[in-house]
């Protein structure tokens, strides 16, 4: 049973959408874009023989049921993402874990994809680490997580097609680390077990346990409100160790959004915790 489907904003069928998806994940849909709306639900009208939003909101309003919602707010979430998407990122990320290892090579780095959509993320990090491992026990440990239960069950099958493998990936790398499966390219057993997909909500779920020494959370928190992204700035910064390290996306920027994280003065482009604790903002 889904607990309450979120009383509508004005604006009709669409606005039905835009208020359970804001309600779920913290994303907001602008007025002017419910051409995505549209877009993206075709196909859930398709499945259901149904001809408008306007129908399907009123089925969902008149009998909530939680598979429909989360179907929906799949089709809404953007999951645009790639393999070594921004590389330079992800090279500096290799640099800073190194010097956060220091001497200590016994100590096991954590590092969290934090909206990792379909894999492509974490798996560049496990590929660029075994890379450049001299053995398997200096290894991050990698956790990935997404709200969306079927982004991460594509992560853990770590299937692609070839458009997406295309994208990113080196032919050097496809044919290190995947295989071909009819037309499909799947990662080999040794890399998917380098990452432990889960299932989370940023902004409600019990976060992982334990401290991270680094956090990417790239291109997840550009469509959230300023108080609903001060509120994830916050829980993330309640599980990064002191010295640690935050990746955002290339347009995002906790300038202006958090007192929780700076820009690191080492590693250009990354944020570092400052120590001031936002429990207000964490708790909200
Ligand atoms: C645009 S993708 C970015 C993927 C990857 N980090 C990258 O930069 O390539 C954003 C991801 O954030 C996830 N997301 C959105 N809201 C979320 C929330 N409240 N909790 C967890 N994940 C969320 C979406 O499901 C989507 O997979």
């Amino acid at each position: 049973m889904l607990s309450a489907v979120p009383r509508p904003r004005a604006g009709g069928g669409a606005s039905v959408f835009a208020s359970l998806l804001e309600s779920r994940t913290g994303q907001e849909l602008d007025a002017g874009r419910e051409w995505r709306i549209e877009t993206a639900l075709k196909p859930v009208l398709r499945e259901r023989g149904l001809d408008s939003l306007d129908q399907l909101a009123a089925a969902l309003l008149a009998a909530p049921d939680k598979a429909v919602a989360d179907q929906i707010v799949d089709a809404l979430l953007n999951q645009e993402t790639s393999f070594f998407r921004d590389a330079a990122v992800l090279d500096l990320v290799a640099q800073a874990v190194a010097a956060l290892r220091g001497t200590d090579l016994n100590r096991r780095i954590r590092i969290w994809s934090a909206g990792c959509s379909s894999g492509q993320e974490p798996l560049s990090l496990a590929m660029l680490f075994a890379e450049q491992a001299a053995d398997d026990d200096q290894l991050p440990e990698i956790i990935a997580t997404d709200i969306s239960e079927a982004s991460i069950a594509r992560g853990r099958a770590g299937r692609y097609s070839q458009f997406e493998i295309q994208r990113g990936l080196s032919v050097r790398r496809m044919m290190r680390w995947f295989e071909t499966v009819g037309d499909d390219w799947v990662a080999r057993a040794e890399l998917v077990r380098r990452v432990q997909f889960r299932q989370l909500n940023l902004v409600a779920d019990p976060l992982p346990i334990g401290r991270f020494d680094v956090i990417l959370c790239r291109n997840v928190l550009l469509y959230f409100g300023p108080a609903m992204r001060r509120h994830v700035f916050a829980r993330l910064a309640e599980v990064l160790r002191p010295g640690g390290l935050l990746v955002l996306g290339a347009g995002e920027t906790v300038i202006g959004q958090t007192e929780a994280f700076r820009p690191s003065p080492t590693y250009r482009g990354l944020y570092e915790p400052t120590g001031m604790i936002d429990k207000d903002a964490a708790a909200a």
